[in-house]
């Protein structure tokens, strides 16, 4: 039986490469049932206002959703509607792997990065305010029940799957209160994990660090605003945003979306790189037990990237995002 799955295309490159992303999976014969949706802005601060969004609604309800990225207007306008999904469904992990894709020249070989990224507080809480004419005030929310529930999710993860060190990134030299305290929660946890290395790296030094020596991480476990920082960056080093994919996970649902955002300077031309949204389906596929096809998209993915010759123009080809994409359904086995 199909899985049945909310899709939302979203706003500027996005209905380019969710479409793209759908072709491939119906090629790859995915037993999915796609239930499509707008996402718009939730109005109102309540929690019932966030559980009567019908797209909240329609994933708390299937529990997986695809999703394209959403524009959220710099200075005024309506708060992200990102930010306000991953909060009402309670998607507190950001999983970000960043890797290097075969045939894309890049200063780094064999990068291999798993991010997470708490994703429900932090600067990201949005709770800003005028002091008085000229002072504005922006709280940093950080919880000791986050902060466990996060590193619990990572060395879960890093257990699960054999990953051998987790470093968390941080800047409690200065914010000791809010930073030192998602530190001494992380600690706590590790203590239950004796068999992964636990470090701690202050922000600044991590970004050096990465940029020089990439090889010496293995899984990056930060708050929200470093964590999204710190994931372009990553992305950066195995060939730009629209490489990476990404899952936001919680209890009860779980939203599959591509690290980069809806890329207005491109939008609507036909040249989007479509392939982080593809290898966020590849997680999907794997989350919702289809792995035999996450499988087999990957490795048509890999052979496009291989043979290199019908490549998107923001890794060095000129090839449209729908000759990209009818390479990779040629490539399936
Ligand atoms: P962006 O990721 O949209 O674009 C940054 C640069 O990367 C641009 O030059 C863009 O052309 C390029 N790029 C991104 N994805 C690409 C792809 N798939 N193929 C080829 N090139 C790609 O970041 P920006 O410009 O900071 O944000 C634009 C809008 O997206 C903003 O409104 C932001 O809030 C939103 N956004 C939404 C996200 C989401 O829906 N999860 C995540 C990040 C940003």
């Amino acid at each position: 039986m199909a899985t049945k799955v909310v899709l939302i295309p979203g706003d500027g490159i996005g209905p380019e490469v969710s479409g793209a992303t759908v072709r491939l999976l119906e090629a790859a014969k995915a037993e999915v049932e796609w239930e499509e949706l707008e996402a718009k802005p939730i109005v109102g601060h309540r929690k019932e206002d966030a559980d009567a969004d019908p797209v909240v609604i329609a994933v708390n309800r299937v529990h997986v959703a695809l999703k394209g990225p959403l524009t959220t207007p710099i200075g005024s306008g309506h708060r992200s509607i990102n930010v306000a999904l991953r909060k009402a469904l309670e998607l507190y992990a950001n999983f970000r792997p960043v890797k290097n894709l075969p045939g894309i020249r890049t200063p780094f070989h064999n990068v291999d990065l798993i991010i997470v990224r708490e994703n429900t507080e932090d600067l990201y809480a949005g709770l800003e305010h005028v002091v008085v004419p000229g002072v504005v005030e922006s709280l940093k929310i950080i919880t000791e029940h986050a902060s466990t529930r996060i590193a619990r999710f990572a060395f879960e993860y890093a257990r699960r799957t054999g990953r051998k060190m987790i470093s968390a990134v941080h800047k409690a030299n200065i914010m000791k209160l809010s930073d030192g305290m998602f530190l001494e929660s992380i600690r706590k946890v590790a203590e239950g994990y004796p068999e992964i290395e636990y470090r701690e790296v202050i922000v600044d030094n991590c970004c050096m660090q990465l940029v020089m020596r990439p090889h010496e991480f293995d899984m990056l476990l930060l708050e929200n605003l470093y964590g999204d920082i710190v994931s372009d960056l990553c992305a950066g080093l195995v060939g730009g945003l629209g490489l990476v994919p990404g899952a936001n996970l919680g209890d009860n649902a779980a939203i599959f979306e591509a690290v980069h955002g809806s890329a207005p300077d491109i939008a609507g031309k036909n040249l989007a790189n479509p392939t982080a949204m593809m290898l966020s389906a590849v997680l999907m596929l794997r989350h919702i037990g289809q792995g035999d096809v996450a499988d087999r998209v990957e490795k048509a993915i890999h052979a496009v990237y291989r043979e290199g010759a019908r490549l998107t123009r923001d890794v060095g080809g000129d090839a449209t995002t729908e000759e990209f994409t009818q390479a990779v359904i040629g490539a399936l086995a």
